[in-house]
């Protein structure tokens, strides 16, 4: 249930829209399937198209655009699919003002058109070859058509931001007046500044008695100002898609639009809490990855690293958050990683669930800060076998036997050869080489060597934490006595190093052994 205590946006935007009229009503109108799938690279199928259909009405879109019926009779039969399924949204088809692309329209068995021509002089000389007078009376002509077919109609002026207003305002009122029962205005390549849109639709919505629709891209990244402008200007319709897909650099993300029209002027859209869930399924199905940096659905959207950030976000998450990840259905991530301090590090331990000792924080922050120095994330299994490796290290026995030095050298064409520096027991140094079939094998010789030949290797296991190349490993190792009691002596260690971790694993096992035979000696 989302409550007003989720949001702290700032206060000077309701001070700013004390001038703009009251927004009640705002429609959103998804062309996700139509303009979403135009992207490069996204192709649906009718199984995917149904899913997203459903998944789109499940979150509260009033109108649904689900394809283009003319293109194919593949699209014919989804969008009749579509139309069938019974759903809360109306379903509707992009049509070019053309009979044939109506008459498709209408053998979908659907009631609804989205129909469009280009009205700027730049198309209309260059690419449909007419004269504003000719593509009015396409205009026309269409609108009549369909409807009197029973269709009900959105009219598009493509290209309407840099459409002459005369002309624009004069094709309007002729379709209007031929029964299209609303009219859209694109800003088809995102030329269009935020003022600028604002005033058209101004002037636009005070020539025309039906709603006005607004469709935005995002070319020059203002298709969300400029979405937002046409509504504080008049606009009841919002086009977009999810994700903010679409040609070229796509549409307005339509879940940032509806978080705005709630946070920031208190228009109930969508079902907000769905949106997370939903913008995924379009992730998975259209292949199309989202950004983490992108608004309102990338993972770092509620990610915080930096110690300064976290501290805040923990003692009160509103500090560096617009409004709470719950709002849309979103989890926060506290993130371990170059800039975190003790207070993420401790966050994400509770979150675990680890209760790791107060007093072996400085020894795990120095291990988090080294794992992380390249910029790397250090995960939560990660971080999870860093605490655990401390804390068991911590209890262990005192350390008898201390690695100074390692060397390891290895290769295709040369043997694998460690030698290690070790201080005993008794206070000497030693300084070992050995050779073994890996450079794993030729650095536990050589520490065999060093400290006690008699120590054989019973067991050696290595696993990786978490699956990529720069990753954790952890090994565990079993061994054995045979010159004194024969007895098993265990040894654990983590790190990013295979050899350097295997070392630190079998340093731990023969100290264990050490201290057992001194205990027993003591005895
Ligand atoms: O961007 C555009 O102008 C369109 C129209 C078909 C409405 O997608
Ligand atoms: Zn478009």
């Amino acid at each position: 249930m989302v409550s007003e205590d989720m949001f702290a946006v700032s206060q000077y935007n309701q001070l700013a829209l004390s001038g703009v009229g009251p927004i009640k009503d705002v429609k959103i109108f998804d062309t996700t399937l139509r303009d979403g799938e135009q992207a490069p690279g996204i192709a649906l199928n009718p199984d995917d198209k149904v899913r997203i259909a459903q998944a789109l009405d499940d979150l509260g879109t009033d109108i649904i655009e689900a394809g283009f019926a003319a293109s194919s009779d593949i699209e014919r039969d989804i969008l009749k699919q579509i139309g069938k399924l019974g759903l809360n949204a109306r379903v509707c088809s992009l049509a070019r003002c053309v009979k044939k692309d109506i008459d498709a329209v209408i053998d979908s068995d659907l009631d609804y058109v989205h129909t469009f021509i280009a009205t700027s002089d730049l198309h209309m000389k260059y690419k449909l070859k007419m004269t504003p007078e000719e593509v009015k009376a396409k205009a026309v002509e269409t609108v009549e058509y369909a409807r009197e077919h029973g269709l009900d109609v959105m009219f598009s002026c493509e290209d309407a931001t840099r459409t002459r207003m005369d002309f624009m305002k004069d094709i309007l009122l002729a379709v209007q007046d031929a029964g299209a029962e609303s009219a859209n205005i694109p800003d088809t390549v995102g030329v269009i500044i935020p003022k600028a849109y604002g005033a058209m639709i101004k002037e636009l919505h005070s020539a025309l008695k039906i709603p006005i629709s607004v469709h935005c891209h995002n070319d020059m990244g203002l298709a969300l100002a400029n979405s937002l402008a046409a509504v504080e200007n008049g606009a009841t319709i919002v086009q977009g898609c999810l994700n903010g897909i679409g040609e070229r650099t796509g549409n307005v993300a339509l879940e940032e639009v509806a978080v705005n029209l709630y946070a920031n002027y208190g228009v109930k859209t969508y079902d907000l809490s769905k949106i997370a869930s939903t913008c995924a399924l379009v992730e998975r199905i259209t292949g199309f990855s989202l950004a983490a940096n992108k608004p309102i659905v990338g993972y770092n959207a509620f990610a915080h690293e930096s110690g300064i950030h976290v501290h805040g976000v923990m003692a009160n998450s509103l500090t560096y958050e617009p409004f709470k990840p719950e709002v849309v259905g979103a989890k926060r991530h506290i993130i371990v990683g170059k800039l975190s301090g003790s207070h993420a590090v401790e966050g994400k331990l509770e979150e675990m669930n680890i209760k790791f000792p107060q007093e072996h924080m400085p020894e795990l922050m120095e291990a988090v800060k080294r794992m992380s120095m390249t910029g790397k994330i250090v995960t939560d299994a990660e971080l999870e076998a860093i605490a655990e490796d401390i804390m068991w290290k911590k209890s262990v026995e005192k350390r008898e036997c201390v690695l100074d030095e390692l060397t390891v050298v290895t290769g295709r064409t040369t043997t694998p050869t460690a030698t290690v520096k070790i201080t005993r027991t008794d206070g000497k140094s030693v300084t070992v080489a050995e050779t073994g079939v890996g450079p794993v094998n030729a650095a536990v010789n050589a520490i065999r060597k060093a400290i006690n030949p008699k120590m054989t290797m019973e067991e050696y296991k290595l696993s990786a934490i978490t699956g990529k190349s720069d990753s954790m490993c952890q090994v565990a190792v079993t061994m054995k006595n045979v010159q004194n009691d024969g007895e098993m002596s265990f040894g654990r260690a983590v790190g990013t190093d295979i050899v350097e971790t295997s070392v630190d694993a079998t340093m731990a096992a023969i100290n264990r052994d050490f201290s057992r035979v001194k205990r027993k000696k003591e005895c």
